[in-house]
């Protein structure tokens, strides 16, 4: 008699329904009129931070204390965290058109009321501050602003503070190859190609390692097809760098890092990481994978908060890390960081996933707050990728399709063929944007 093979598969859905609309549109960040804001500094008034340096024990995140003082204090006042730390008008790129005479030409990564900790601010005019900052290869900087987010007046500029090694490889996430026996490795880092020489040390666990070369990609303002994307929200994104992690051994743990050598022959190291290999296709295997989709990022000290924003995407983001021990892949289908034009969140996102992206490979699809723009080939009209038309997403992770813009991809994985598709680009036959 022959044995019935039992093909089982767990999927863990961990969001059911996928609303859209105006309850998680609006990025926290586009709240605040920062073109408008002008300068109004005040002698009386401070804002210092501390310490000047972060993560001096090797961590990618941080607490920095601000503290601040305004002889003229007001309920409305608030602090607005900039990186870079010369967020002076003067240095405005050209593009952001809407800003004459100059002022302020980014908006912050982020910001929160000045009396959040101490409500006697209105009558003390003193009060701090414990924000969490993350590595994103620039330094950062605070500032005190009065007259509320539509008139806002820079009223004190904090010193500077910065990471020590604020360039450094981080954030590395997983995604499976175009080969079932193909891993990806993708990582941001501040080293271009000119600096330093990309690379993953991998190797099955307690086995000797090898190293495999990555490509390095970067985008400028001007792939970005309009705002916030191209003006107030634009912030460099770095570069992004991928290897290909080829021949792996079916069911095994391998140990990864990834590094930069530079040409001075120095070797800069990211941490060490662990990832268990596919099955073979068709091998009999249990396989279990999470899919959502609208997830984005919020802050663990409060900041950014506007109608509850993505919030809950803490809680998801525990309960994913929770269910990720026998978790095969994540498949996050669209709507990924809900950066909405302001490029800092995307380094956010990265962060607030690493602890899943690094260990089980975190495929993405692409959804309407990623890719929607007007005349730029999304198959719906409207601005909700806030000027992005799909460059970070596709930039900031690897799928394994023919074209990365179009996010059509087939992935064999033990029992399993998964097919992703896309509508945010037409779809209907004739059409070819399935492909190519
Ligand atoms: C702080 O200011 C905000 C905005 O004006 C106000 O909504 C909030 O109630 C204030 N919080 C405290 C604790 O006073
Ligand atoms: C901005 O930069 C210009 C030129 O470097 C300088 O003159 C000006 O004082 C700066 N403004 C502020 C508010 O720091
Ligand atoms: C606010 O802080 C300043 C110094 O940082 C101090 O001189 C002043 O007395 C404080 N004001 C109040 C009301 O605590
Ligand atoms: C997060 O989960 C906890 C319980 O696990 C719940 O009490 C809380 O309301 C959740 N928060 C959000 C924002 O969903
Ligand atoms: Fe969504």
């Amino acid at each position: 008699m022959r044995k019935l093979v039992t093909v089982l598969m767990n999927i863990v859905l961990l969001i059911g329904a996928i609303q859209e609309g105006k309850s998680h549109g609006d990025q926290p960040l586009s709240t605040i009129a920062i073109h408008k804001t002008l300068f109004e500094l005040n002698e009386e008034a401070y804002v210092k931070a501390s310490p000047t340096v972060l993560g001096t024990d090797g961590r990618h995140s941080d607490w920095v204390l601000v503290e601040y003082s305004s002889p003229h204090p007001s309920e409305d006042d608030w602090i607005g965290v900039f990186s870079p730390a010369d967020f002076n008008a003067s240095s405005c790129a050209a593009e952001t058109d809407y800003i004459d005479p100059p002022r302020l030409c980014s908006a912050p990564i982020k910001f929160q009321y000045a009396n959040y900790s101490n409500p006697d601010y209105i009558s003390t005019g003193n009060a701090s501050l414990k924000l969490q900052l993350i590595k994103q290869r620039a330094d950062f900087s605070f500032g005190l602003f009065s007259g509320g987010f539509f008139n806002s007046k820079l009223v004190a500029i904090s010193n500077r503070v910065v990471f020590q090694n604020p360039k450094a490889p981080v954030y590395p996430r997983l995604a499976l190859g175009r080969e079932w026996d193909e891993m990806t490795v993708t990582w941001t880092s501040g080293y271009g190609i000119d600096f330093a020489e990309p690379f993953v040390e991998w190797g099955i666990t307690k086995e000797d390692r090898k190293r495999s070369p990555a490509g390095t990609l970067t985008f400028g303002r001007n792939s970005m097809c309009g705002p916030p994307a191209r003006t107030v929200g634009w912030r460099d994104p770095g570069y992004i760098h991928t290897a290909f992690l080829k021949e792996l051994w079916p069911n095994s743990k391998y140990t990864y890092k990834v590094g930069h050598r530079l040409y001075s022959g120095a070797l800069l190291w990211g941490k060490e990481y662990e990832f268990n290999s596919p099955p073979f296709p068709g091998q009999d295997s249990l396989q279990q994978v999470m899919i959502f989709g609208s997830m984005g990022t919020a802050e663990v000290d409060g900041s950014n908060e506007y109608k509850d924003f993505q919030h809950a995407s803490l809680n998801t983001t525990r309960q994913l890390i929770r269910l990720l021990q026998g978790t095969d892949a994540v498949f996050h289908i669209g709507d990924i960081s809900y950066a909405n034009g302001y490029l800092s969140q995307w380094d956010k996102f990265t962060a607030q996933i690493e602890p899943i992206a690094s260990t089980v490979p975190y495929m993405i699809a692409s959804g309407n707050h990623d890719r929607v723009w007007p005349n730029s080939g999304s198959f719906y009209h409207g601005l909700d990728s806030g000027g992005e038309c799909g460059v970070p997403a596709q930039t900031m992770f690897y799928v394994p399709a023919q074209n990365r813009a179009k996010f059509w991809y087939l992935i064999d994985y033990g029992m399993f063929r998964f097919c992703v598709a896309n509508t945010e680009l037409d779809w209907r036959e004739g059409k070819s944007n399935t492909t190519s």
